[in-house]
């Protein structure tokens, strides 16, 4: 599979170098061009070309940008596209959203509205950056840990779940996108490694209004 990445930092290489370890390939991008990204390009081993470059490589595009870099995207570059979205709220970094403060909004639903004619899966969003190498395994390892998923598109969803299994992960599908806020930041599954069963437990007993301490605090 070609995935196309729209950011080139922590996720975007991270998740760009365990596919191309899996025999998958992938291209990197950022809002600075080509050019900047030399030394990630060797690191990776993946190309590495323009937003629009990488968009149109992607059979799957990965979204790993600040969430308030999210309005900067040109939609049509994204018309059609499966796009797994990693981008996560974190006020004080991203300007203040209200509807995603009082939980009337989603973050992939945002994102959905922005990018309107993208089929948007939320996709990596509950797993560090350091832990996606570490923590990837082989189909029926016990210990290997399962991804939440969410999105309106089941197509699209069914592309992202193959996706995942072939680089190591397990996957729960919490349903459509108005559902991702139970692994949104601070939800209980939010960062933490669980098998497939503790995921599912984990993301049925999420409250909107509660919030767990993990990792991801450090
Ligand atoms: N780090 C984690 O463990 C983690 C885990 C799960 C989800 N996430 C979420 O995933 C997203 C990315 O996180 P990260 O840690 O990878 O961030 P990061 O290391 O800061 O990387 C962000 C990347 O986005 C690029 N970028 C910024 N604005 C852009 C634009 N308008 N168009 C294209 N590229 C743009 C940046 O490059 P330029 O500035 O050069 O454009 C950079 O390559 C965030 O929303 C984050 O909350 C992070």
């Amino acid at each position: 599979m070609k995935i196309g990445c729209v950011g080139a930092g922590f996720i975007g290489r991270a998740v760009a170098k365990l596919a191309v370890d899996n025999g998958h390939q992938a291209m990197l991008s950022n809002s600075r061009g080509p050019r900047s990204l030399t030394s990630t390009m060797v690191a990776v081993k993946a190309a590495v070309g323009t937003v629009a470059d990488a968009v149109a490589f992607g059979d799957v595009v990965l979204l790993a940008i600040p969430f308030y870099a999210v309005a900067d995207l040109d939609p049509a570059l994204f018309e059609g596209k499966i796009v797994m979205d990693a981008c996560n709220y974190y006020p004080g970094r991203d300007d203040p959203v209200p509807a995603l403060d009082d939980g009337s909004a989603t973050t992939s639903g945002m994102v959905q509205q922005h990018l309107a004619g993208a089929k948007v899966v939320k996709a990596w969003n509950a797993i560090l950056e350091r832990d996606i190498e570490k923590d990837a395994r082989a189909a029926g390892a016990a210990d290997r840990r399962a991804l939440p998923i969410a999105g309106d598109d089941l197509e699209a969803k069914s592309a992202v779940a193959a996706l995942f299994h072939s680089l190591g992960y397990d996957v729960v599908d919490a349903g459509p996108l108005s559902e991702g806020w139970r692994f949104e930041r601070a939800r209980p599954a939010y960062c933490v490694p669980l098998g497939k069963a503790e995921l599912e437990a984990k993301l049925a007993d999420a409250g909107i209004g509660e919030q767990a301490d993990g990792a991801w605090r450090q």
